[in-house]
C-alpha cells in the first residue's frame, strides 16, 4: 500500500463539479481581480470567524508583512518570534526592516509562556504562531502584551477554524494573519491569504497597502504594493468554505483513530489537545527519539511523512541568532508529521498505525 502525505487529486466528483461551476461563472462574469467574489469571501470569513474586518491578500506571508507595515513596525524595532515556525513569520519581520528576536517554544512548539523576558525598549510586537493548528493560550498572552504596551500579530496561517473559548484564532491580536496555501485546512487552488482585525484604522491601512496605497482609484495615500487576492481564488475558497466543517469532522475522526491506536506505544509522544476546539487538527505531529529511523522505515513501507520543520529558524543562516532554544530544537529533531487529511481512508490510518507498531517490535 502507498500512503501519500496529502493527495489533492483525491477530491470527490461533487467537489470538482462545484469548482468547475465556480470557474465557469467567473469566466462568464469576466471579472478577474476584485469584484463580488472577493467581497463575498471577505464577508463570509468575517461572519464565520466573527472578525469585524477582513482584508484578503495574495498569500499568508504578505498578510504578515501587511500587518507589520500597518502597525508601522520597521527599522530599529524588535518583534518577538518563536524559534520553531515556518520561515515566513521571521521573514516578514526582516522584510519590513525590523529585527526578529527569537524565543524558545514549549513542548508543543508554541511560544513559551515566559516570552515577555525577551521584551526590550525596542520591542514593538509579539507574533504568537498557532503551530500545527494548536492555539497559544491567548488570554494569558494578551494580558502580558497589554501590560507591556506591545502589539500582537497572530500567525494563524495553520489554524483556520480553531476557536479558544469560542473566539477564533486570529481574532485576539491587533491583526490575525491567515494563509490559504493549498495544503492548509482551508486551501485555495493556488496562493491566497487574509488579514483579520477589529480596528477600523488598521483595516483601512491594510486595504490601502494591498492595493498601491489607494482606497479609491488613483487616490494614492500611502506607498503600498499589489498584494490583491485573485478573484478566481476567492471564488474557489468560497466553495471550500462551504465544505470546511464537514472536512474538519473527518480530520478529527482520523486524528482520534491515531490517538487511540498509538496511545500504548510508550516511545512516542503524541500531540496534545488535538481534538480540542482550540486545535484545528492541521498537522498530527508525533515526537520520537529515533525519528529519522522511523521516517525511513515508514517510507520503505510506502508511507510518506514530513518534518515540520527540520531546523529551527535561529539555526538557519539568514536568521542566525544565539539563545536557549532547547525545546524548539528538540521538536526539530524528534517531530514527525503523520499523514492526516480529510481525503484519507480508514484502511490507510490502520496501515500507518500497524507500521509504527512493527517498528517497535
Ligand atoms: C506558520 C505559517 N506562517 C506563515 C505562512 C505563510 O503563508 P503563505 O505560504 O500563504 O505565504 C505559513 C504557510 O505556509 C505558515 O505555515
Amino acid at each position: 500500500m502507498k500512503v501519500p502525505f496529502l493527495d489533492l487529486k483525491r477530491w470527490d466528483e461533487e467537489l470538482k463539479d462545484a469548482l468547475k461551476t465556480k470557474f465557469n461563472l467567473i469566466l462568464e462574469n469576466g471579472v478577474f481581480s476584485g469584484g463580488e467574489e472577493v467581497k463575498n469571501l471577505e464577508a463570509k470569513v468575517s461572519t464565520y470567524l466573527n472578525s469585524p474586518f477582513t482584508v484578503s491578500c495574495a498569500n499568508g506571508t504578505d498578510a504578515l508583512e501587511l500587518a507589520l507595515r500597518a502597525l508601522e513596525i520597521g527599522l530599529g524595532d524588535e518583534v518577538i518570534v518563536p524559534a520553531m515556525t515556518w520561515v515566513s513569520t521571521a521573514e516578514a519581520v526582516l522584510i519590513v526592516g525590523a529585527t526578529p528576536v527569537f524565543w524558545d517554544t514549549d513542548e508543543d512548539g508554541l511560544l513559551a509562556a515566559d516570552w515577555e523576558c525577551a521584551i526590550t525598549a525596542r520591542t514593538k510586537a509579539v507574533i504568537p504562531v498557532h503551530l500545527y493548528g494548536k492555539m497559544v493560550d491567548m488570554d494569558a498572552l494578551v494580558i502580558k502584551a497589554e501590560a507591556n504596551k506591545i502589539h500582537i500579530i497572530e500567525d494563524a496561517a495553520q489554524s483556520f477554524g480553531a476557536f479558544q473559548n469560542g473566539k477564533a484564532a486570529g481574532t485576539f491580536g491587533d491583526v490575525g494573519c491567515l494563509s490559504f496555501y493549498p495544503t492548509k485546512n482551508l486551501g485555495a487552488l493556488g496562493e491566497a491569504g487574509m488579514c483579520l482585525t477589529s480596528s477600523t484604522c488598521l483595516a483601512e491601512r491594510m486595504k490601502m497597502l494591498v492595493n498601491h496605497g489607494q482606497l479609491v482609484r488613483d487616490e494614492h495615500q500611502l506607498i503600498g504594493r499589489n498584494s490583491r487576492i485573485d478573484t478566481i481564488q476567492a471564488g474557489f475558497l468560497d466553495v471550500f468554505l462551504g465544505r470546511f466543517e464537514h472536512q474538519q469532522i473527518l480530520r478529527r475522526r482520523f486524528a482520534g483513530y491515531y490517538l487511540t491506536s498509538l496511545s500504548k506505544v510508550e516511545e512516542i509522544r503524541l500531540p496534545q489537545g488535538t481534538l480540542e476546539p482550540d486545535h484545528n487538527t492541521h498537522l498530527f505531529v508525533i515526537q520520537i527519539e529515533r525519528r529519522d529511523e522511523l521516517k525511513d522505515f515508514l517510507f520503505q513501507k510506502g508511507i510518506v511523512t514530513v518534518i515540520h520543520y527540520p531546523s529551527i529558524l535561529p539555526d538557519l543562516k539568514p536568521y542566525s541568532s544565539i539563545g536557549n532554544f532547547e525545546k524548539a530544537r528538540k521538536i526539530s529533531k524528534q517531530g514527525l508529521s503523520l499523514p492526516l487529511n480529510p481525503w484519507m481512508r480508514k484502511g490507510e490510518i490502520d496501515y500507518v498505525v500497524k507500521a509504527i507498531q512493527d517498528f517497535f517490535l
